[in-house]
């Protein structure tokens, strides 16, 4: 970035004193927000088709505009522009180089606008480009458990409460949790959206202009949904930077939870998975190991999320109407937050379409933690025997098959009838794990009718359009 030149700001008409070269590296923001200029550019040359539509200026200006605006767009690519530190910011590095490039229709751009109308279209602009690349990466997660949970329709595992194992269930129905979780986050993000994409022109610097601005027009132009309805709350609302973060956030911590159930059955205590090469590392002094250090890494980058969404709410939280400068600080979390939200999505989708499950650890986990124990209980309820004694006759057998080694369905017959008379030999029914599971057909239970019926139900939902 250059910093060389001592010609006048942009702003400069009333000063005669240069800015401090400490002050110039302080305020200048073109350091990150010249990420903003493709948004910069998008909205200048709405703002000049606008003008010229209105009369204020000539169709002449207006094309002249256009052609510089493409042609800084062209520099910026071919990474030939100069981004200057005294120039601030992304806004004026592109008008002073216009300016440069076509002269006094340059310096007709920034009729009827201010900064604040212009950072805040910007922002919006490119708010609502990352949210869009959050959605599809959200549906494309989706997309990823649905089939994994295809997959393993049959293939059961300990559900747990309190981390402890609880009842049988189905891989299917575990990883269709997490299917609901990234659901409901695109659906949150969508509906975010719907407050992003509103245009901030013509609110000027906070009052409104007094050029006959067409606000409407510059929002079709840009496919936006509306326009202000206040110009003081349009140039300091960021309400939808802080939803944005807290949609980013919500996601974090969604991945964040299944990437710790991944540490965990990557454990080779557990063994449930198999971690792809691709997704793993091993360590530099321990040969045996396999470490899931991009599911920590995902995790441990969940609370920088959560700082950026902190951050920014204590960031607005005592700023009076309208514009204030600290509102330049709302770009670096909001990066932050979508240069980790929108790898992490990918990263998981590509992880979770790799992961191999083991089945059999999975099984042998059942009969290790008696996860059939409520089966012999509601059997004996079913049977007549209150609820309460049949638990305590179920946890007797429980101990007495634990001294043993074995499960409570490799007791024989007489043993189990020591410790009531009402059970019978079709016990062995309910106490088989794959019928424990088959016979929970509550809609949203672990049954494969009910998984069946959740994965249509997504499948259906993944092929709409957004
Ligand atoms: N770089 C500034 C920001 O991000 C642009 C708006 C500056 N407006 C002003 N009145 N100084 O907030």
């Amino acid at each position: 970035m250059s910093t060389a030149s001592k010609e006048k700001k942009l702003w400069g008409g009333r000063f005669s004193g240069d800015t401090a070269p400490l002050v110039e590296r302080y305020t200048c923001s073109v350091g990150f927000d010249s990420r903003l200029c493709a948004q910069d550019i998008d909205g200048s040359k709405a703002h000049a088709s606008m003008l010229a539509e209105q009369g204020i200026i000539t169709p002449s200006d207006c094309e002249a505009i256009h052609q510089g605006l493409e042609q800084i767009r062209a520099e910026i690519k071919a990474g030939t522009f100069v981004w200057r530190q005294d120039l601030e910011d992304v806004h004026m590095n592109i008008e002073h180089r216009l300016t440069e490039l076509v002269g006094t229709p340059g310096q007709k751009l920034h009729t009827g606008r201010s900064r604040n109308d212009q950072v805040a279209l910007d922002f919006r602009l490119f708010v609502a480009a990352c949210l869009d690349e959050w959605a599809d990466n959200l549906k494309a997660l989706v997309d990823t458990l649905v089939q994994r949970a295809k997959e393993h329709q049959g293939v059961l595992l300990p559900g747990c409460t309190h981390f402890q194992p609880a009842q049988p269930v189905s891989l299917a129905q575990h990883l269709l949790a997490y299917a609901q979780m990234f659901r409901r986050d695109h659906d949150r993000v969508r509906d975010a959206l719907k407050r992003v994409r509103v245009s901030p022109l013509g609110a000027a610097a906070l009052a409104g202009t007094t050029h006959p601005l067409d606000p409407a027009q510059v929002a079709e132009t840009l496919g936006l949904g509306g326009t202000f309805a206040n110009s003081m709350d349009a140039v300091s609302d960021r309400d939808f930077v802080l939803e944005a973060v807290f949609c980013g956030s919500l996601v974090m911590m969604h991945l964040s939870r299944l990437c710790e159930e991944i540490i965990i059955w990557a454990n080779p205590q557990f063994g449930f998975v198999r971690l792809p090469d691709a997704y793993s590392t091993g360590s530099s002094i321990m040969p045996q190991k396999k470490n899931p250090d991009v599911a920590e890494l995902m995790r441990g980058k969940t609370g920088r999320v959560y700082g950026d969404l902190v951050g920014l709410l204590t960031l607005m939280k005592g700023l009076p109407l309208a514009y204030n400068r600290d509102m330049q600080e709302d770009k670096e979390p909001f990066l932050d937050t979508h240069d980790t939200v929108s790898p992490s999505l990918a990263i998981m989708a590509g992880m979770l379409s790799e992961l191999g499950f083991n089945a059999e650890r999975m099984r042998r986990a059942l009969k290790a933690g008696f996860l059939n124990a409520t089966e012999l209980a509601d059997y004996l309820a079913a049977k007549g025997v209150p609820f309460r004694q049949a638990h305590h006759i179920t946890g007797a057998a429980v101990a007495f098959a634990e001294e043993r080694g074995i499960g409570l369905e490799d007791m024989n017959i007489e043993d189990l009838r020591r410790f009531s008379a009402d059970i019978g030999e079709d016990v062995f029914t309910v106490l088989d794990y794959d019928n424990a599971v088959a016979r929970r057909h509550v809609p949203g239970g672990t049954g494969p009718d009910s998984v069946g019926a959740q994965i249509s139900e997504l499948a259906s939902w993944l092929s709409e359009k957004v």
